[in-house]
């Protein structure tokens, strides 16, 4: 049973509220590439997208989740929307409340924006990433993929590389993977690391040698231009240069490391493309486990609503 009304972070999640997701998701991957096990269980169930910062993967998979579970999906283009003529976040919410929807997918670049909208409205609300805090999917559908090919997460070296300090991703990452018994290693320059993160029981160390030697996974994260202040480092060729994953980096690893990314990847940046394309990376899978991931999430909230009386 699944008690939850909203989900908004892997913080509060419990190991067996993880493993509940992780493991419905594994039963629907099947359903992504077979139309003929596509379910109709949430017919006449409206979904919503709200997303007031640009997403592909995010915002698609989503939409493709709900649809086949035989949901229908509206979107809230923010750019064509009454947002623009000044209407707050809670007034939109509120007003979208009303619509009959049972689910409202946020991503907002505020911190705890989906936190105060599911506080005021009846529909569920599932975190699409709002600020530095949270992208809770996206580390769900990475601990599938990781537990696709590992077997488990107890025990695993995760190396998380990159810019650690405005990483939603890091950070629910770095809640989950531990949680799962992981050993979570977060690296980048040290304009881009915050030590607040050993908080969650993750190491944080500007030495990327030192965090790749003997990892399971490496996980490669994008520079979040849209959220630094200028300075953070000289210029992108010297970013590639000193921390970049490439082929000498990840030769630090396990030789049957794998290497993953949650998108969008900016090649020769973060990551060089021999090893965005190499042997090792898993970056496509992890986009498939989305799409598994969030049909899942979808299922047990709307589950969730039916048990618990949860209605609008
Ligand atoms: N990984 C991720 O959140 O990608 P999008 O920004 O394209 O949704």
């Amino acid at each position: 049973m699944w008690h939850r009304k909203d989900l908004l972070g892997l913080k509060d999640l419990s190991k067996e509220e993880i493993m509940q997701i992780l493991d419905l998701a594994g039963k629907m991957k099947e359903k992504i590439d077979n139309k003929e096990i596509r379910e109709e269980s949430l017919k006449k169930s409206t979904v919503l997208t709200v997303f007031y910062e640009n997403s592909t993967r995010t915002k698609m998979s989503f939409t493709s989740a709900a649809e086949y579970l035989g949901a229908v999906v509206n979107d809230l283009s923010i750019s064509s929307s009454s947002v623009n003529k000044g209407e707050s976040l809670i007034d939109t919410a509120n007003n979208l409340d009303q619509m009959g929807s049972e689910i409202i997918i946020m991503r907002h670049g505020m911190t705890g924006a989906p936190h105060l909208i599911a506080k005021n409205c009846k529909s569920s609300i599932i975190n699409g990433g709002d600020g530095v805090n949270e992208h809770p999917t996206q580390a769900l559908l990475d601990m599938m993929t990781i537990l696709e090919h590992k077997g488990s997460l107890e025990g695993l070296k995760v190396a998380i590389i990159g810019d650690i300090k405005h990483s939603r991703v890091a950070r629910s990452n770095a809640y989950g993977l531990t949680k799962m018994g992981a050993e979570v290693v977060l690296a980048g320059p040290a304009t881009m690391i915050t030590s607040n993160m050993k908080a969650l029981g993750a190491e944080v160390t500007s030495d990327l040698n030192s965090a790749v030697a003997d990892a399971d996974v490496i996980i490669g994260l994008r520079i979040q231009k849209e959220r630094q202040k200028a300075g953070m480092f000289p210029d992108i060729r010297e970013y590639s240069q000193l921390f970049g994953i490439n082929k000498k980096l990840v030769a630090l690893a396990k030789e049957d490391a794998i290497v993953m990314h949650p998108g969008p990847v900016n090649r020769g940046v973060e990551m060089n493309s021999d090893i965005v394309d190499g042997k090792q990376s898993v970056i496509l899978e992890q986009v498939k486990n989305g799409v598994a991931v969030r049909m899942a999430v979808i299922k047990l909230l709307m589950e969730g609503r039916k048990n618990n009386g949860f209605i609008n």
